[in-house]
């Protein structure tokens, strides 16, 4: 059984203003501390790129160019993962404090059984839904987990999710969709994703607050 895991960097950053997964945080790019986790939990990694650039980092099997949207992206990684590979990991490039015991865990959760796995945090604050100004309702949030990456998948449900080019925020969600079983794992809640400037600080915190050895 191998493992093979996607890094998708191909995003513009609108919301950040510069393609973020290329800026460092405590010395290592976001791209570079994704990929860094993914190979020590998987077999070999794929990384996916904007158009025209090239890979300069370490640990990659293949580099691609991406798509116009995240899904086309994760469909240009899968491309050329390993034929073999039984498992595929999808993880985000803007998530470089995600620890490889992460991996570790929606890996296992899929090779128990599920066909796809991701990390899930219970929400902190009240939801509430809304209509432009207006409050709808106050949603129970005990239900509810924000997903974070890496998620994991059983390669051929992952690739089927993939078939028809669907579009969505995350691959659990096509999972899903197509009626596969997916399962959550406790996430890490300093595995933030980097969207705006202000987060790439929050990182630097963490990282410079970890144990030597963790940053
Ligand atoms: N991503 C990608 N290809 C795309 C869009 C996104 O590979 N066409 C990747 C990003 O590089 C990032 C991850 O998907 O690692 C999550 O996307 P997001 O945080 O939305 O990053 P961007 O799309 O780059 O940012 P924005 O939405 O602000 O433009
Ligand atoms: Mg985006």
């Amino acid at each position: 059984m191998s493992t093979s895991g996607i890094v998708v960097a191909a995003g513009s950053g609108t919301r950040f203003g510069v393609p973020k997964q290329f800026e460092n945080v405590a010395g290592a790019r976001l791209v570079d501390r994704a990929v860094e986790a993914a190979a020590l939990a998987c077999d070999e990694v794929v990384v996916v790129l904007p158009a025209g650039v090239a890979w300069d980092g370490r640990h990659v099997a293949a580099a691609v160019p991406g798509g116009s949207t995240r899904s086309a992206s994760v469909r240009a990684g899968l491309d050329v993962v390993a034929a073999a590979a039984t498992v595929v990991v999808v993880h985000d490039a803007a998530r470089p404090l995600a620890p490889p015991s992460l991996f570790e865990c929606v890996i296992a959760a899929v090779r128990s059984g599920a066909d796809a796995a991701v990390p899930g945090l219970p929400i902190p604050d009240t939801v509430k839904r809304v209509d432009g100004d207006d409050v709808v309702e106050t949603v129970a949030r005990d239900a509810l987990v924000t997903a974070q990456t890496p998620q994991a998948f059983r390669a051929d449900a992952l690739r089927a999710a993939h078939d028809r080019g669907a579009e969505a925020t995350d691959d659990a969600a096509l999972v899903e969709a197509a009626g596969g079983r997916v399962v959550v794992v406790p996430g890490d809640p300093r595995n933030l994703k980097i969207t705006t400037p202000a987060d790439l600080l929050v990182a630097a915190a963490l990282l410079v607050a970890a144990p030597e050895g963790q940053r």
